[in-house]
């Protein structure tokens, strides 16, 4: 089931964002913020009454950013990741948005795999952009 994630979500948020070890960390105060934002939308699968995987898009129309996306790494490649964006690009375009842009590091070829088979588009890089010393692709998508 994908839902709307609520404060009583922040701290399985946080575990499983902890669990990626290259993942941007938001923190307690950030989630809550997010959670509560207007701009802001968070989902959350939830399976088995457990949190497995969330997704976070950022609305600034007509343009929507996916800030993160995360599945437990337990369930992988079960269309779990597939989902959540799913429900992140409904989402932008109920707020108006109709292009979705992220940033992506050249390094993390699961992620690419999943956003390029999803219809995003490479339309930038900056060069080592991130502590690793990876690149960060920009991909974009239009929002049907
Ligand atoms: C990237 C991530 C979200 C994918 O989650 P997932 O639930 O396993 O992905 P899905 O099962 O929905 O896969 C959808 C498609 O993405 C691609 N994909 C996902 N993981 C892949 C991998 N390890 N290798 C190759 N392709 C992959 C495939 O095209 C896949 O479709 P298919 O299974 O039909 O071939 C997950 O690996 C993760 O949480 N990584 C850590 C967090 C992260 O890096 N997030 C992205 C940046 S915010």
């Amino acid at each position: 089931m994908i839902r709307t994630a609520t404060a009583d979500d922040i701290e399985a948020l946080l575990a499983l964002q902890a669990s990626w070890p290259g993942l941007p960390k938001w923190s307690r105060t950030h989630w809550v913020q997010a959670i509560g934002g207007s701009r802001e939308r968070i989902v959350v699968l939830e399976e088995e009454g457990r949190l497995a995987g969330f997704g976070a898009v950022r609305l600034v129309p007509p343009e929507a950013e996916v800030t993160l996306v995360a599945v437990d790494s337990k369930r992988l490649r079960r269309g779990s990741a597939r989902k959540l964006l799913g429900r992140l690009h409904e989402l932008a375009k109920e707020g108006g948005c109709e292009l979705s842009g992220l940033e992506v590091s050249a390094a993390n070829a699961p992620a690419i795999a999943l956003y390029t088979s999803s219809g995003y588009r490479v339309v930038g890089r900056r060069p080592k952009y991130y502590n690793d010393g990876s690149d960060a692709l920009l991909m974009s998508l239009r929002l049907a």
